[in-house]
């Protein structure tokens, strides 16, 4: 009898049904990824256009996964890639699709007013099992699950870009968030493949405190002259073992969202002087000498252009 016991519970534990709400960047490969491992996926947007980009996003995207993974098996291939799409379902309706979710993962601009708008708009009609939960890379969860009523259900899952080949997930814990809750998020994070760590609800979390701060100082660098980009970088590379150096990673993220970034985190903590704000990235922003991270063809461009600039 017990051993039934704990199995249904199990059962009805398990997230199976999630939504995701921002079919970007990031949510489209949240959705694929959760859709990949057996998970039935609805993604919410602001309208039917932006919904046929990102199915077709993740479309190709599973196409080149099948590619990689099935190469000697095309028929196998091809057969995940249409499992895998028809665990994919879309909406322009978040009411109604939260009816029957587990999870709801949101993945929408950052933005604290907005994101608390959705939050909101949901927690009273969502079913009293359902987790909310935010992909925000610098805003802090317990202010955006300070709109609802579930903050035991209420967590960070924080994934990295790209999201179908970056292997980690932070969890993240608010004072609130529940044991079940985030034994559940941990349960999930491992079905989808993605190896979870564990971190407090603290600026940046772990790994974009740490690298925000050491993108700042390189650029800190860049304006008193120590050394040149290539340099910084190839120092980083060569010795350190990093992948790629700061400044190049500084254009990868974008300078618009680490100047924001920069700046949200010093206004709440003008005492730290990691968050002091950077003149020199301000000045880049102002220009508008910095290009979005969704121009994918002019990426290029701009993994040199601090190189080129400097
Ligand atoms: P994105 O701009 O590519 O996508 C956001 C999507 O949300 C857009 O397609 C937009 O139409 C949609 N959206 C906006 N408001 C909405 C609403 N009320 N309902 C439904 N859809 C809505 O942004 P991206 O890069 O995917 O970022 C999303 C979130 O993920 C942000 O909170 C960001 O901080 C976080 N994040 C971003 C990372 C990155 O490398 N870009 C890494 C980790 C987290």
């Amino acid at each position: 009898i017990s051993r039934n016991f704990s199995i249904s519970t199990l059962t009805r534990a398990a997230i199976k049904n999630v939504t995701v709400v921002g079919g970007g960047l990031m949510g489209s490969g949240i959705a694929q990824i959760s859709a990949q491992s057996g998970h039935n996926v609805t993604i919410v947007e602001l309208n039917q256009e932006v919904l046929d980009k990102t199915h077709k996003n993740i479309q190709q995207s599973l196409q080149r996964v099948a590619k990689k993974v099935y190469k000697e098996k095309p028929q196998e291939g091809e057969n995940f890639v249409s499992e895998s799409l028809s665990r994919i379902s879309t909406s322009t309706n978040l009411a109604d699709v939260v009816q029957n979710s587990d999870l709801v993962l949101e993945a929408i601009v950052e933005n604290l007013s907005i994101k608390h708008k959705l939050f909101k708009s949901i927690d009273d009609i969502a079913p009293e099992k359902t987790i909310f939960a935010s992909n925000t890379s610098s805003l802090s969860i317990g202010e955006i699950a300070a709109v609802c009523k579930r903050k035991d259900k209420f967590a960070g899952l924080h994934f990295f870009n790209p999201v179908p080949v970056m292997k980690l997930l932070e969890v993240v814990r608010t004072p609130e968030t529940s044991d079940e809750t985030y034994e559940k998020l941990m349960a999930w994070a491992k079905a989808i493949g993605k190896t979870a760590i564990t971190c407090k609800d603290t600026p940046g979390f772990v790994v974009n405190r740490l690298l925000v701060p050491l993108m700042a100082e390189a650029i800190r660098m860049l304006e008193r002259g120590d050394a040149s980009p290539r340099d910084i970088d190839i120092a980083m590379k060569l010795g350190a073992g990093h992948p790629m150096g700061p400044i190049e990673l500084a254009d990868y993220v974008g300078h618009d969202t680490n100047n924001s970034i920069i700046n949200g985190w010093h206004e709440k903590f003008p005492e730290n002087p990691l968050f002091n704000p950077l003149p020199f990235l301000q000045k880049l922003v102002d220009e508008k000498n910095w290009v979005s991270r969704l121009v994918k063809d002019i990426i290029v461009t701009r993994n040199n252009f601090l190189y080129n600039y400097c």
